[in-house]
């Protein structure tokens, strides 16, 4: 079949890779893509808003399966915009209708959700502008530090956590009265803060079967040791050491299988993935449980650029098969060894960074995987960054501490003006494991 993958970044081109692979596609196209997308099918100039014209190329190019890579076609309703229209009912969408991509759209709702279907969460309320001095009140009755949540989508820099009661009223009162956020701040979650180690687990759901992904942890800080300003994601390792039988069990029976019978119960039509931001809290006896922090209605990226490349089945036949309601019939092998994806970033990002600079070194680059993001060909064939986060390297390997030095060592070789990354992607997981 033909298929057409909407979005831009490495978790696009993690996808394509795997799509590219797949005995039923005959043609990928990935809208826009990126300079590294090209090796796995046909870019072509369309902004995922942008459904009208999403919507003319599928019908003239005979796309039979659009797979939706970021949140806010979701969200803006793009798998509704298809199953209304007589002309797209029929093409299978990977991603949930609207209502089912309000679990990241709000906070409040997920929280909401969360709360009706039982799933571990922490505690919280909602405030508007009309309600400050509830807010008020609430953080009173918490300790610090104080988590602030921005109830719309706010491209990933909504979440506020702060030391002080006094810079925790006043940033309420910023999001609020002061629009900071613009209208995804109209309303805020205050929450209890949870103290832990987070992990992300992905699901792909038909809406009443599912399948779980491998885990993944991604790193969102500028500087190592987890320091600095917050990012796209600084690369991610993949499977989660410490997400044992055990502790996945509580995630399958506490939190997926009521989250997948929730929308149910709910008539949320839902065929796509859900991704599961956890935290994972010691109790008194040091057992860890898994608390949901946050629902996204995508895979997550830096996490699919190690998660992707683990998926040993044919990612196009589980997709059909979502489609259909089918996800039952389907198995899931996965690749036993371990993922680590190091992501190389722009001289100054995530504050302004420069774009253009020439691109050297991936020639060679051996024995590990590489995802563009932020890159461009321009004509004379220089491939150059064209964004923060530009490109990343994964590896596999059945040693961890392998997979993680070979990734850094391929990153080294790559150059151009300016660019870094994180040498110390993985090294708390590997603390972990051995005790320390
Ligand atoms: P989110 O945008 O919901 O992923 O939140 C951004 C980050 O804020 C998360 O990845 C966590 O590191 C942190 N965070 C969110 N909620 C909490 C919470 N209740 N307790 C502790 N940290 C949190
Ligand atoms: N890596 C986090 C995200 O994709 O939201």
């Amino acid at each position: 079949m033909n298929i057409l993958l909407l979005g831009s970044g490495g978790r696009e081109h993690a996808m394509a890779a795997k799509i590219a692979e797949s005995k039923l596609c005959e043609h990928l196209f990935i809208a826009p893509g990126n300079a590294g997308t090209t090796a796995c099918g046909t870019n072509v100039n369309l902004k995922v808003e942008d459904f009208n014209g999403i919507g003319k190329f599928v019908v003239d190019n005979n796309i039979q399966m659009v797979v939706v890579g970021p949140e806010v076609p979701l969200v803006a309703g793009i798998a509704d915009y298809f199953i209304n229209n007589p002309r797209l009912k029929e093409v299978a969408v990977i991603g949930p209708s609207a209502q089912g991509a309000l679990l990241e759209g709000s906070k409040d709702f997920a929280k909401q959700f969360m709360k009706r279907h039982n799933i571990p969460t922490a505690e919280y309320k909602t405030f508007t502008s009309d309600t400050i001095p509830l807010g008020v009140a609430y953080l009173s009755t918490l300790k610090p530090p104080y988590v602030l949540k921005a109830d719309g989508l706010a491209a990933g820099k909504g979440v506020l956590i702060l030391d002080s009661f006094d810079q925790a009223c006043a940033e309420l009162d910023e999001m609020l009265n002061g629009a900071k956020f613009g209208n995804a701040s109209k309303s805020v979650v205050i929450e209890q803060y949870l103290s832990g180690v987070e992990l992300s687990v992905f699901v792909l759901t038909d809406g009443k079967h599912y399948k779980i992904l491998p885990t993944a942890k991604d790193y969102k800080r500028i500087g190592e040791g987890d320091t600095g300003l917050n990012t796209g994601g600084m690369g991610s390792i993949s499977p989660v050491p410490f997400a044992d039988k055990a502790f996945m069990h509580k995630v399958e029976h506490d939190i997926v299988m009521p989250t997948i019978k929730g929308l149910q119960k709910e008539g949320i039509p839902y065929k796509g993935f859900i991704f599961i931001g956890l935290m994972a809290v010691a109790d008194s006896e040091g057992i860890l449980n898994p608390y949901v922090i946050e629902y996204n209605v995508r895979m997550g990226d830096p996490e699919t650029e190690s998660v992707f490349p683990r998926i040993k089945s044919d990612i196009v036949q589980l997709f059909d098969a979502t489609w259909r309601g089918e996800l039952n019939m389907e198995s899931l092998d996965i690749d036993e060894r371990s993922a680590a994806c190091v992501m190389l970033v722009a001289d100054g990002y995530p504050g302004s960074y420069r774009k253009g600079d020439a691109i050297t070194g991936l020639d060679a680059i051996e024995g590990s995987l590489l995802f563009h993001a932020g890159t461009r060909r321009k004509d004379d064939g220089t491939l150059v960054t064209n964004g923060g986060r530009v490109l990343c390297v994964t590896t596999l390997s059945s040693s961890l501490p392998n997979a993680i030095l070979k990734s850094l060592q391929a990153a080294d070789n790559i150059k151009w003006r300016g660019r870094y990354f994180r040498h110390d992607i993985g090294q708390d997981l590997l603390k972990m494991v051995i005790g320390q």
